[in-house]
């Protein structure tokens, strides 16, 4: 038997099935709806936000055969797999073998992100700078490791944890508890400098670097807390360099793929990169094979490309027919609202009552429900996130906390202080050369 192959010219009437539940899947499918060739978006399993503009669907999303036959019986053309647990229980690979084109890596290339230790050897292999490691498996190898590059100390857990399976302390205890509790651990030297997320859309040769975002990953304002999945993120970042993305193609990216392909696993889908810049140039602290959260949100806030066409061309090799991203010459910013006891055991049920959206700034929905008398009410860690845009940073960061004030969500909390630093700079600095 043949495997059917999608066509590589667009069609003008994309039908979309986006698979996931979160804020992610929220704004990526906000963003492809408003692609004019798009005629369908389909959510599976969504969430009452994206119920108000597309059609929920239930699903497993971490069942391949569940997700394909889905696909196929709506007639979509494009599947997008947000999170990265169905890319890694083989999800896009079930897909394209029904014939239907997905953006997301394959079960193979996701171990990109899926395993600390690959992704390490991908970059020895591809000459990608990152931080010396070691990878140990028993007491003895964590304690002559933190030996090895001392405080602060970074211990990785080699699995997917969301985001919250890395422990960067000056307390060796705590960190030989915490490789204490997992299986394996990756030890590394801390790099030091501002962290950037660079998103590269990639058909596995073409690749196409968003703009650069920054994401808050601790609980609490000043950076105070625990490790989150993210609680608020800002695009573009004004004290970045300026040939950044392009950098970040050459040094990490691009390289990064063609070993992808000579392996034999070619990558396709999102290639997020997270880096930090330090005095000794770009490091990568990890690869994820999916659009970050909540950097993602902000993204969908600026990118003026058609989303359901540039997703569509990942997915059928025909991104270099594309040319470049075009985007709004303005910033946002992202303001998650989690529920009281996130990153620990978060409080469920909390009722939420939200204003409408405007133009500059809007909820995205992520941890929502609906209860047995349709309230909206909270459901998960991260519940929402506001959006704000704005012609500078003030203006987005202005236009992101009042929409948030405004939200009534008595058992939640947010951070105050998202992308405060950078827009008081951008200040600063518009002075410095207007006074040149
Ligand atoms: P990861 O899950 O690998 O992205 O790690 C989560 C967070 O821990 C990162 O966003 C960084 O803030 C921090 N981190 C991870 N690795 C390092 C490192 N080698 N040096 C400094 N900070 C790190
Ligand atoms: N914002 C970080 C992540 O998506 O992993």
């Amino acid at each position: 038997m043949t495997e059917t192959v999608p066509p590589t010219s667009v069609p003008n009437d994309l039908s979309v099935l986006v698979i996931g539940s979160g804020g992610r899947e929220h704004a990526l499918a906000r963003a492809i709806a408003a692609d004019p060739s798009v005629s369908a978006v389909h959510v599976a399993p969504g969430n009452p936000g994206t119920a108000s503009f597309a059609t929920n669907h239930p699903v497993s999303i971490t069942d391949p055969d569940a997700v394909a036959a889905l696909a196929s019986q709506l007639g979509a053309d494009l599947v997008v797999v947000g999170p990265e647990a169905p890319l890694v229980a083989g999800v896009a690979d079930a897909v394209r073998k029904a014939g239907i084109a997905c953006f997301g890596a394959s079960q193979q290339a996701a171990k990109l992100e899926g395993s600390k230790v690959f992704a390490k050897e991908v970059m020895a292999a591809a000459g990608v700078p990152t931080a010396q490691s070691r990878y140990c498996t028993t007491p003895e190898e964590v304690e002559a490791a933190l030996e090895e590059f001392g405080a602060p100390h970074v211990v990785k857990d080699d699995g997917l944890a969301a985001g919250k399976g890395v422990v960067v302390t000056d307390d060796e205890q705590e960190a030989l508890e915490h490789a204490a509790g997992c299986q394996a651990v990756v030890v590394e030297e801390y790099l030091k400098g501002p962290e950037v997320s660079l998103f590269v859309i990639t058909d596995g040769e073409t690749a196409l670097a968003m703009q650069p975002a920054q994401d808050f990953k601790r609980v609490g304002d000043e950076d105070e807390g625990p490790n989150t999945g993210g609680m608020g993120a800002y695009s573009p970042l004004p004290w970045a360099p300026k040939d950044l993305q392009q950098r970040v193609l050459d040094e990490v990216a691009l390289p990064t793929l063609a070993e992808m392909r000579r392996r034999g696993t070619p990558f396709t889908g999102l290639l997020y990169c997270g880096l930090a810049l330090t005095d000794k140039g770009i490091r990568v602290i990890e690869f994820n094979a999916r659009f970050g959260d909540p950097e993602t949100q902000a993204l969908m806030a600026l990118v003026d490309s058609p989303m359901g066409e540039v997703l569509y061309r990942a997915a059928t090799g025909t991104l270099a027919e594309l040319g470049e991203l075009r985007w709004r010459d303005e910033y946002a910013v992202t303001v998650v609202l989690a529920a009281d006891g996130y990153p620990g055991e978060p409080e469920k049920g909390g009722r939420i009552e939200l204003p409408e959206d405007t133009e500059d700034a809007w909820t995205i929905q992520a941890g929502t429900a609906l209860d047995a008398k349709g309230n909206l009410v909270a459901d998960g860690g991260r519940v929402l996130a506001v959006v704000g845009r704005g012609k500078d940073l003030r203006t987005a960061r202005g236009a992101a906390y009042t929409h948030a004030g405004a939200i009534d969500f008595p058992t939640g909390f947010h951070r105050y202080d998202i992308a405060e630093k950078a827009a008081v700079e951008q200040i600063e600095n518009s002075y410095s050369e207007e006074q040149q």
